[in-house]
């Protein structure tokens, strides 16, 4: 390289912001994390990851680390009130696609991934809240912080999840949309479920009236498992109102326990004594399909981009994807043309608008998907063997090295 480049800038230390970073590392391109928290998150819950994003994992050698941390399933099961099987779907399979799929704490994840981004030497700066950027030229962008300092680099990526700051650069007025959906979850022993050893987990329990009740394993051994419900909720509140909510134990704990008489027996088990510490609660909120994730030298991913309802549990796992096949398209620029910052800016806009298009693409399958979903799940839909089950290679076997092949050409 003729000129030696600042280092790209990644905003936000989450799962994306994390991976990034790993990512092009592999690909000796350095890169600096910046995060608003004063240390790394650690709140309760466990993520599902599916192949397509367990095969990024293990090309960037986090796999191995994170395997024997969870549980592995391939199904998803669906029952309804009255406790019969209405329908299951794949969320991995072995044969298929190499992998089952993992059940994993997220600060497990994130604290495998952090100490392989020490390890790298990639530095990673606490308590640094992105607020703006202050200047642009066609090969840096200059920004400032909370704190009143300001850096520099070749390119600033956005990847600090639904409420992203960064993305304010590219929309200033757009806020996140609330779907009028909330889930509680809590963890719980399995045993305190008196299920039998076969019962199907995890397992997702519909009643038209309550919502749906969630009981999914987690930790190495299934011994414990997550109690989530999730249900409609006309009322929205401020960031501040959402935290007391879920300061509200009590609030929470009714949440869960409201209705069970209309569930089968094993929710009744699931909320009979919560533990309070392990409580969380989620609004979802959705990011409406944007036109752009770039504009000059600033970029948007994961979360930021594209923040997805939950119903195919592909939230993470697609930003997963982003940071993967973002960072091999900067290098496949950066290998042909020497450099991006002294290199065609035009040319580089090009490659990353087919990047993103390419990923946009991805999303909306994956939101067709949940439609589907969804609609499968409406009380009338029929039973577990009239369905015929979703075609989900295209998801789960995707072949990112052609995808990369096409949108840096
Ligand atoms: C309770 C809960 C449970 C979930 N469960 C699942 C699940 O089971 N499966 C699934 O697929 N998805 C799940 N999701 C969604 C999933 O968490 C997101 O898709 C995923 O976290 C996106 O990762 P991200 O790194 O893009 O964003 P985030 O995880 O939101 O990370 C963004 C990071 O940026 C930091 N940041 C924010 N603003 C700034 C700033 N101005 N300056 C510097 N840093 C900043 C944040 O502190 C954070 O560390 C869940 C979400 C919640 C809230
Ligand atoms: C990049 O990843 C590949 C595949 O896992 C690995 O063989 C290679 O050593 C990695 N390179 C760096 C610099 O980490
Ligand atoms: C918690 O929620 C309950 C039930 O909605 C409410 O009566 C109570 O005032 C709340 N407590 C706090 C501390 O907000």
């Amino acid at each position: 390289m003729s000129t030696p480049s600042p280092p790209i800038a990644i905003i936000g230390a989450g799962l994306s912001g994390l991976t990034l970073a790993l990512a092009l590392y592999n690909h000796s391109i350095p890169s600096t994390l910046y995060e608003s928290r004063p240390s790394p998150l650690d709140i309760g819950g466990a993520i599902m990851l599916s192949p397509n994003a367990l095969k990024i994992l293990d090309f960037l050698g986090v796999y191995q680390h994170i395997a024997p941390l969870g549980f592995h399933f391939e199904k998803l099961y669906f029952r309804s009130h009255d406790d019969i099987p209405i329908d299951d779907f794949d969320f991995s399979s072995r044969d298929k696609h190499g992998y089952k799929a993992l059940r994993i704490y997220r600060y497990q994840l994130i604290n495998v991934l952090l100490s392989m981004v020490r390890n790298a030497g990639i530095p990673v700066h606490y308590n640094k809240k992105f607020s703006q950027v202050t200047s642009e030229t066609p090969e840096s962008v200059t920004w400032t912080f909370a704190d009143g300092s300001s850096a520099t680099a070749s390119l600033l990526i956005g990847a600090d999840g639904i409420h992203s700051r960064v993305r304010k650069h590219i929309y200033p007025d757009l806020t996140p949309k609330f779907t009028n959906m909330i889930g509680v979850t809590a963890a719980v022993p399995r045993a305190q479920l008196q299920a039998e050893p076969e019962y199907p987990l995890p397992v997702t329990i519909m009643s038209p009236k309550r919502g749906a009740f969630v009981i999914a394993p987690q930790r190495a051994d299934g011994s414990e498992v997550l109690i989530g419900k999730q249900k409609r909720l006309e009322q929205e509140y401020d960031r501040a109102g959402w935290d007391e909510l879920m300061e509200n134990k009590s609030w929470c704990v009714d949440f869960l326990r409201q209705g069970s008489k209309d569930f089968p027996p094993i929710v009744a088990h699931a909320v009979s004594d919560i533990p309070l510490k392990g409580i969380n609660l989620w609004p979802f909120y959705i990011v409406p399909k944007l036109d752009t994730w770039t504009k000059g030298r600033v970029v948007i991913l994961g979360d930021a981009a594209h923040a997805i309802p939950p119903t195919a549990g592909q939230g993470v796992n697609q930003a997963f994807e982003d940071v993967y096949t973002f960072a091999r398209v900067v290098a496949k620029e950066r290998e042909q043309y020497q450099s991006l910052e002294g290199g065609d800016a035009v040319r580089f806009g090009r490659t990353l608008k087919k990047w993103q298009l390419g990923r946009q693409a991805r999303v909306d399958k994956v939101l067709e998907l949940n439609d589907k979903l969804n609609k499968r799940r409406l009380p009338d839909a029929g039973e577990v063997g009239d369905l015929e089950p979703f075609e989900l290679d295209w998801l789960y076997g995707v072949d990112f090295e052609e995808l990369i092949a096409e949108w840096a050409s």
